[in-house]
């Protein structure tokens, strides 16, 4: 049989790695052999690393039907970004300035992301106070809801004493919940005391601990829903956190600490920076297997909004375009194991959505690789990137390699079987298969 399209490479699963040929016919891997596949089509990717294509739990696209963010970035620029750093589903933020907290409001931003998204984007229902009792009939519009307990971008949370009662009404949807754990009164508190107000000190460790506590307490000990600590900061929330809850990490904490932030005040965001110490510590978690997702929390700003007095400027830093390069470094110079990224980039988001098309590579399952060349060091430049706001807070580093093919199941629109960006070719060289 003569296939669509065929990749030979190494393959990068959750557990095990091989040396094969892929088949994929109309958006689908249909056949993975040693050898003796046939089509018109090959991608050779010997030398790279072929990964189950990147799940973003964690981004924030910008735009809604209001477009009064659209010049940070949209739907568009968002997921061509994302590409650009291996990402072949992201799933959305409902911090926009129409806070994604209504049916009517997510069927627009839906709309929206179908018609100009290059990849899946699936959304996030925000939990507040004027929706806490209506917020099942989103339940069919959604992926998963989301929870703020503190202030940041666009001021969607609900104060600590309805966190249970909004921990229950998710749980009757039965979906999977993201908690952003700072605790705002720890916030308030610390911001009426001190006289120097330094942004990791207005939202101190202590913020997010008990933050974390809070929601230990709330949510019922057999809670059969699955909930995710976001972006955690502090070492010390993993030993809180346990094995009840799942919990994600960013690059920006892996990689940078409070200091960095002094010399570039771009570093500035929420939960903040913290110490090397800190630093070195979830990284060493990170890589025993302790932190279930690697997530962007691409939240663009732009320079001029970044460039404020420090305690006027948005909180928040792009990571989408150079997620591939960061994962490069966390194999290349930190010495994790390839099988860890295909967890925690791939098949555990994709487990935590209940999105068992994706998240390795087998037959059957969509045909969204993401091909990393772990030998081919990039200067991150401002001009290589795809975020509308065009910085990034690697701008000057270099990384141990890039992403050199995204293949994209695009099933999203009819007839289409799927696509291959090549990034040699700057994502202009869009193959489609049909
Ligand atoms: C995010 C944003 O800008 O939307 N900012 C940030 O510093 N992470 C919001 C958030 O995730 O808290
Ligand atoms: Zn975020």
């Amino acid at each position: 049989m003569l296939h669509d399209l065929i990749i030979e490479g190494k393959i990068v699963n959750p557990y095990a790695i091989h040396d094969v040929q892929i088949a994929i016919d109309n958006g689908y891997i249909t056949a993975i052999r040693k050898q003796g596949l046939k089509s018109e089509r090959k991608i050779e990717a010997q030398r790279c690393l072929i990964f189950p294509g990147f799940i973003d739990l964690h981004a924030h696209l910008r735009e809604d039907s209001s477009h009064k963010w659209d010049y940070k970035e949209d739907f568009k620029s968002g997921t061509a970004a994302a590409v650009h750093g291996g990402i072949t589903t992201v799933i959305d933020m409902p911090n926009t300035p129409l806070p994604c907290i209504s049916t009517d409001r997510l069927i627009k931003k839906k709309e929206l992301a179908r018609t100009e998204g290059v990849i899946d984007i699936l959304f996030y229902g925000g939990v507040s106070d004027s929706n806490i009792n209506t917020i099942a009939t989103m339940q069919k519009e959604v992926i998963a809801y989301k929870i703020y307990l503190a202030e940041t971008t666009g001021g969607l949370y609900i104060r600590e004493d309805v966190l249970p009662k909004a921990i229950a009404a998710v749980e009757a949807t039965a979906k999977p919940l993201v908690i952003h754990c700072e605790d705002q009164r720890v916030i308030e508190k610390v911001r009426e005391g001190l006289k120097v107000k330094a942004h990791s000190e207005l939202r101190p460790e202590e913020a997010e601990l008990s933050a974390v506590k809070k929601v230990l307490a709330a949510a019922s000990g057999d809670t059969k829903i699955k909930i995710d600590i976001a972006h955690v900061s502090v070492y010390r929330t993993l030993d809180l956190i346990g094995k009840r809850f799942h919990c994600e990490v960013t690059p920006h904490h892996l990689f940078f600490t409070k200091k960095d932030v002094q010399a570039n005040a771009f570093l500035k965001v929420n939960p903040p920076l913290r110490s090397e110490e800190n630093r070195l510590l979830l990284l060493a978690a990170f890589k025993s297997g302790k932190i279930d997702f690697l997530v962007t929390d691409h939240a663009p700003h732009t320079k001029e909004e970044k460039a404020r007095a420090f305690l006027e400027a948005p909180a928040g830093v792009p990571n989408l375009d150079t997620y591939g390069n960061f994962v490069a470094w966390l194999i290349v110079h930190c010495g994790v194991p390839p099988m860890l990224i295909a967890r925690v980039s791939a098949y555990n988001p994709a487990m935590f959505l209940g999105l068992h098309d994706r998240g390795s590579i087998e037959v059957g399952k969509r045909a969204n690789l993401s091909i990393l060349d772990i030998h081919k060091p990039v200067k991150i430049s401002s001009e290589c990137l795809y975020t509308k706001c065009k910085w990034s807070p690697f701008e000057g580093y270099e990384f141990p390699g890039a992403v050199r093919h995204v293949v994209i199941a695009n099933c999203r629109v009819k007839n289409e079987k799927c696509k291959i960006y090549d990034m040699e070719n700057k994502l202009k060289s869009i193959i489609d298969t049909d």
